[in-house]
């Protein structure tokens, strides 16, 4: 049918204020990396007033390195509380009600200099962490909920552009011309406040799930009209035939507990996969990249560190908008296949250039060549698909469990790594990346045999699949059962 097909105004207006989240998280994930000199300075001229000597460099190393990590320590606890409000105040609201923490956390670090209190930056950190954890959740969720069924990815992968977004203009406005300095550095942490304030001004303009709302809330009526607006027609009988089916499905799972995610053989299948897609994501080391850029590109005696740095961001960016335009055409198993089979090259030529470039002296240039098509590979689907696929993979009632699950993952992983990176890389030099390649053909291997495609198909048909695999196989299914639409007849 043509009339889903449609990029509505309403429809971009639901996800482009939903994925401002997403900004808001890309932007506080990426600010504190270049202005590091100038926040320690800043630590330690409050400790000299306040203890009348200089901090010693252990403590000034632990106080900055907590700042960096707190975010993400947010970010666990903030991803996992997502279910605990996506279905009491719906969507759309929980997303409004959350930029409290982003305005709270924006006053804490912009005044924590006139403050002249560190603490007051590290929980401004923690709190906007909590923010971007729940985002990680709420935005993807919601732009699933609202996205007809064939331009569900390109529209999920706007929540990755929106991330990638981010992360630029921090790194742009991180530099030390523009905010990143001494004196106008409260003003770079401050800035979260305008995302913030932009959001609550679009988001009362946008509807409510139409799903939460006939699913979860039985408002046919509401709902019916939302999706009217949502695809500009009038003719919405199709999804709402497929909503109501799938409301059918969930009598007897009308709220799935994270518990029972792992109990019930339903949903064993499905939450592996996501939880294993949120690691490939993390583990592939993309974040090694992202925190560690300007001091790789400075060991691999690159002239311009931070420009390069900034060079990664665009590349991100242009690579994420590539995968936009082809996610509803070659599929989230290929892309994400795809994208990690590159990332293991890149890592093996990255290691090749580090390894050599004391022989070599050109070899800097094949280092930052390798880390941008790294960057590329990664944009091309391990980037958007982790994100937007939980939504697919689970029907309505799971689903709030599962984005927390998935979330919490993702965020674990990244503190993970973001933490051991320095340590594991001083032990094994430039062969740290040979570790991110073994772990990178694991998650080739999987995808391979456990990732079914989901593209151009109804949530209702994937957890029905699903549900028929684990009636009939237990556990066990070769994912190119899963892969056309008639997964049912192949069985
Ligand atoms: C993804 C990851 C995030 C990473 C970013 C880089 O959104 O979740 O951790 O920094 O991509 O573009």
């Amino acid at each position: 049918m043509d009339s889903g097909k449609r990029v509505t105004v309403h429809l971009m207006l639901a996800v482009g204020a939903a994925v401002i989240g997403s900004l808001q998280f890309g932007y506080n994930a990426g600010v504190i990396n270049a202005p590091e000199k100038v926040i320690k300075k800043f630590i330690n001229e409050t400790w000299v007033e306040r203890y009348g000597t200089e901090i010693n460099k252990s403590s000034l190393t632990i106080l900055y390195s907590i700042s960096v990590a707190i975010f993400s320590i947010g970010g666990i606890f903030g991803s996992f509380s997502v279910g605990l409000f996506v279905n009491r105040f719906g969507r759309r609201n929980s997303m409004f009600m959350a930029n409290l923490l982003a305005f709270v956390s924006a006053a804490l670090m912009g005044f924590s200099k006139i403050g002249g209190s560190w603490e007051m930056l590290i929980i401004g950190r923690f709190v906007v962490g909590l923010y971007s954890g729940l985002s990680t959740g709420f935005v993807p969720m919601y732009v699933g909920e609202v996205a007809p069924t064939n331009l569900r990815g390109a529209l999920g992968t706007l929540h990755q552009l929106g991330i990638v977004v981010g992360i630029l203009i921090a790194q742009v406005l991180g530099l030390d011309t523009l905010l990143g300095n001494s004196a106008l550095w409260p003003l770079l942490l401050g800035f979260t406040f305008i995302p913030a304030l932009l959001q609550c001004i679009l988001l009362p303009f946008c509807p409510e799930s139409p799903r939460f709302l006939l699913i979860n809330r039985n408002e046919e009526h509401k709902a019916k009209s939302v999706l009217k607006k949502l695809r500009g027609t009038t003719d919405v009988n199709e999804d709402m035939q497929e909503m109501k089916d799938e409301a059918r499905q969930m009598m007897n799972e009308k709220k799935v507990t994270i518990a029972e995610l792992f109990r019930s053989p339903l949903y064993r299948q499905p939450i592996l996969i996501a939880i294993m897609l949120q690691l490939s994501q993390q583990f592939s080391g993309i974040n090694a990249v992202f925190y560690y850029s300007t001091s790789i590109f400075e060991k691999a005696k690159v002239a311009q560190p931070v420009y390069a740095t900034i060079g990664t961001g665009v590349v991100n960016t242009a690579f994420t908008l590539v995968s936009l335009f082809v996610m509803e055409r070659a599929g989230r198993r290929t892309l994400h296949l795809l994208g990690l089979m590159g990332m293991a090259g890149a890592a093996i030529l990255m290691t090749i250039a580090m390894a050599l470039q004391d022989q070599l002296q050109w070899m800097s240039y094949v280092s930052i060549v390798a880390i941008f098509v790294f960057v590329a590979f990664f944009e091309i689907g391990p980037g958007p698909i982790p994100w937007f696929i939980v939504a697919e993979l689970f029907s309505q009632g799971p689903r709030p469990a599962a984005f927390a699950v998935a979330g919490f993952s993702n965020w674990t992983a990244t503190f993970i790594v973001a933490l051991t990176f320095p340590y594991v890389e001083d032990i094994c030099g430039p062969y740290v990346f040979i570790i991110f390649t073994i772990l990178l053909l694991g998650f080739i291997v999987f995808t391979f045999f456990k990732v079914p495609e989901t593209r151009g198909r109804t949530f209702d048909d994937i957890s029905s699949a699903f549900r028929k695999l684990a009636g009939t196989r237990g556990d066990k299914y070769p994912a190119e059962e899963m892969n056309s639409l008639g997964a049912d007849s192949q069985l």
